[in-house]
């Protein structure tokens, strides 16, 4: 067992994880490949979030019955979410499959993979107390490093699997933390990004979130920092404060509302109101004057009425996000909502999406286009897909701006000023030489 195939699906977590995965199996003498056709071992680092994203593995694992058929060694294994959703089932419902491991069991990947060559094994323990703090991941050679705070969530929104699959909260060690964004800053990373499931509930040995921003501004190499996602109900004036006055973390933060309604809200298991949002919207807009916000919204959920609609279409006018994630409500078995009849037909979700896709879409346009002719400092990533001659980054706002090539190298920040705009990306010109230091400071 050398040669691993590894396919990643989800969020950001699930990438963060995949990188945690291939440390391990680099360190127990494994290599990563690029095509399942050349593994011994493909593994799919799944999402159980909706059910379309575990339909589109269905689908890719029946891909891999084909190549099994070619190759009867081959080890498929299924991680994350939907292998914990699934569990045991999963093995039943697809004999394709050799291993079935949770999020807490990546620690002992390489032997469950050498296992799952003589007989099918299941890993799907979740464990209160794995952190993998100590564990080094394999980062990508970008110029973002996608850093892991907090594991598991405890809010159980009605809707959501995530405390079903992830299993309880757990937080980090500060010092495994600090060790981390000092390894990922001295590999090149320029800007690093924390990740949780309710990041901004971070707390360990008496130190919280603002604490853990204010330690990562002082070390040396990174240029920018944010963090996703936060819990609207844990977002407290000392994380305001240390927005505010930390120079390198960056204005933006995603916090997802998911309805406007507090009815909807009460039954999601949100724990604030609209009101009490609004409330966090405001304070945030005070303290970092530049600030873009993004969110989350769910079409459908149920018992969500027209009137319940027409709230969260009016108060995205009101609050006018910079951008949204907006979804169709998706009944996850296992959540609390399961058991509850869907009062909104899947076309009348569709309408209630597209409505919302197409007001958020006018609303970041017009945000945009408000843009052209501003100055956007931009870390420089690299290169265009599309256009080899155009190079792309990110805003301190986070929107993606592409401009021509000015040979400006990877984690350098640049001065760039925006002559056009879609309501995704910001097109621009470079407007100064190439540096490395922050050129905007806000606050102390
Ligand atoms: N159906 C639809 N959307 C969901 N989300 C989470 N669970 C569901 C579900 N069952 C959305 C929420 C969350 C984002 C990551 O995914 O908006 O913020
Ligand atoms: Fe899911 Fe709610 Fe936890 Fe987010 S906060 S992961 S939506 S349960």
């Amino acid at each position: 067992m050398k040669r691993v195939f590894l396919e990643t699906y989800g969020c950001q977590m699930n990438v963060a994880d995949s990188e945690l995965m291939i440390g391990v199996l680099e360190r127990a003498g494994m290599s990563l490949v690029e095509r399942p056709e050349e593994a011994d071992a493909v593994i799919l680092n799944t999402c159980a979030i909706r059910e379309h994203a575990e339909q589109r593995v269905l689908g890719r694992l029946g891909e891999f019955a084909h190549l099994k058929q070619r190759n009867p060694e081959l080890v498929v294994g299924v991680a994350g979410c939907m292998a914990q959703h699934l569990r045991a089932r999963l093995l039943e419902k697809k004999r394709v499959l050799d291993l079935v491991v949770g999020p807490d069991g990546y620690r002992d990947l390489p032997e469950l993979l050498r296992r799952a060559a003589h007989g099918p094994v299941a890993e799907v323990r979740l464990d209160r107390d794995e952190t993998y703090g100590d564990l080094e991941p394999r980062r990508g050679d970008s110029v973002r490093a996608w850093v892991t705070v907090q594991r598991g969530c405890d809010k159980f929104c009605s809707y959501c699997v995530v405390p079903y699959t992830r299993g309880r909260e757990r937080s980090l060690p500060l010092a495994d933390l600090v060790r981390q964004v000092e390894r990922a800053a001295a590999a090149g990373c320029r800007e690093i990004v924390f990740l949780g499931q309710t990041v901004n509930s971070w707390k360990h040995d008496g130190h919280d979130f603002a604490d853990l921003l204010r330690a990562a501004n002082d070390i040396e190499g990174v240029l920018r920092i944010r963090y996703t996602s936060p819990h609207p109900a844990d977002v407290s004036d000392r994380l305001i404060a240390a927005m505010a006055e930390c120079e390198r973390v960056m204005p933006h933060v995603h916090l997802p509302l998911q309805s406007a309604s507090d009815r909807v809200l009460a039954a999601m298991n949100r724990t604030y109101t609209l009101e009490r949002y609004r409330g966090v919207v405001a304070k945030l807009r005070a303290a970092v004057p530049e600030i873009a916000l993004t969110t989350d919204l769910i079409a459908g959920f149920p018992g969500e009425d027209e009137a319940d609609h027409r709230a969260t279409l009016e108060y995205m006018r009101e609050v006018r996000w910079d951008g949204a994630f907006l979804f169709k409500y998706s009944a996850r078995p296992d959540t609390k909502a399961h058991r509850w009849p869907e009062t909104v037909s899947e076309a009348e979700k569709g309408r209630r999406l597209a409505e919302l896709i197409e007001l958020q879409h006018g609303i970041s346009g017009e945000i945009h286009d408000g843009r052209i002719g501003r100055i956007e400092e931009v870390l420089v990533e690299g290169r265009g897909r599309r256009d080899g001659g155009q190079l792309f980054g990110k805003s301190r706002t986070f929107r993606t701006v592409v401009f021509g090539d000015d040979g400006s190298p990877p984690g350098t920040l640049r001065r760039v000023r925006v002559v056009g705009a879609t309501p995704v990306t910001l097109i621009g010109e470079s407007a100064d030489a190439p540096r490395s230091e922050p050129l905007v400071t806000i606050g102390g």
